[in-house]
């Protein structure tokens, strides 16, 4: 890709062009009114000019005709702009289910990249052209945002939780990342690029590097570290809850409430674990792991907790799952949660 100077991004997503439309219609629309107002008082200032000083102008009624077309026209106009936009916005956050997830994290003043297979980098990113990819956003300090102008892709990302962007590239080639929100000195160098692979280069790519094991074997480490395995017992019912199974489930809490355990609760248990008691369990048996994991740390645990369920469901008859692990562990014992 060589670097011009640019009027208009590239199109490189297949979001791109619904965003562009929407805008190119916003556009249009300001032009017409814009036209038509300006018109209206150059015409208007001439034609009904005062033409003498002792001249009285005509008193006028009003139209109710008039009024009414000029309230029912642009109102409809701007229902057509809040719908069209509602469903560009709804596309735009919605990731496909079967989605590619990668991580990125935000740090003054670069951008760090995981993928689940263990590789690293930063302010790179490799994709896959023509497979929905989802970014699982999240911030070690400041509020950053995360662009890529030629994907129509923009996203704050705030510290504390996750934000979530989705894209499906394509076209190959390599596109500008900035960072859109002033994060301090040096915001303006935190830049980097994505690589977009036709799907075999990037399996390749992939298979290539990542010499720490995949980032669910990464959590893995951190959670025997940590000493998580110490009362997260795997098969049977230690001090706290087991994982196995736990991601994506609906969790009982103490009062009475359920909470879906995705990635924000996951985050939430581990920094701050009295904020949602699991029900059966007690409060301040867990302590806080705030300060002692970074980021990046945190989404290696959520994709070992994610691991755990994955080998659950797969586990019976399936062939190519589960290789190595023994399948044994699984069988059913170890209900989730003693209640009471
Ligand atoms: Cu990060 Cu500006």
């Amino acid at each position: 890709m060589q670097e011009s100077i640019k009027f208009f991004p590239d199109t490189a997503s297949a979001n791109a062009p619904e965003v562009d439309y929407l805008y190119f219609f916003l556009v249009a629309v300001s032009v017409v009114m814009t036209v038509l107002i300006f018109a209206a008082v150059t015409i208007f200032a001439i034609k009904y000019r005062r033409k003498s000083d002792h001249e009285i102008p005509k008193p006028i009624e009003g139209s109710n005709k008039l009024e009414i077309t000029w309230s029912i026209i642009p109102f409809l106009i701007m229902l057509v702009m809040f719908g069209w936009g509602a469903k560009v916005f709804y596309d735009a956050y919605t990731p496909p289910k079967n989605a590619y997830n990668i991580y990125v994290v935000g740090k003054q003043w670069m951008w760090k990249v995981q993928y689940p297979e263990g590789q690293r980098e930063i302010n790179e990113l490799h994709v896959p052209m023509g497979r929905p990819v989802r970014i699982t956003l999240a911030s070690e300090d400041v509020i950053h945002s995360f662009f890529i102008p030629d994907f129509r892709v923009k996203h704050d990302v705030v510290p504390g939780h996750y934000d979530e962007v989705w894209f499906t590239a394509t076209k190959p080639g390599r596109y500008h990342i900035f960072c859109a929100e002033y994060c301090g000195t040096e915001h303006s160098g935190m830049i980097g690029w994505v690589n977009v692979m036709t799907p075999t280069a990037f399996e390749n790519w992939l298979a290539g590097g990542g010499g720490e094991g995949t980032m669910a074997a990464q959590g893995e480490k951190l959670f025997q570290q940590l000493g998580c395995s110490t009362c997260h017992l795997l098969d049977e019912q230690g001090r706290c809850p087991i994982l196995r199974g736990v991601y994506g489930s609906q969790v009982l809490l103490d009062d009475g409430k359920t909470v879906v355990a995705g990635d924000a609760y996951i985050r939430e248990s581990i920094l701050n674990p009295n904020a949602k008691i699991v029900a059966g369990f007690h409060k301040d048996v867990m302590p806080t792991f705030q300060g002692q994991v970074t980021e990046e740390n945190l989404l290696q645990l959520i994709e070992y907790v994610k691991s755990l369920a994955v080998k659950k469901t797969n586990v019976a008859p399936s062939p190519q799952a589960g290789q190595t692990k023994a399948p044994a562990r699984t069988m059913g014992k170890a209900p989730m949660g003693k209640t009471q």
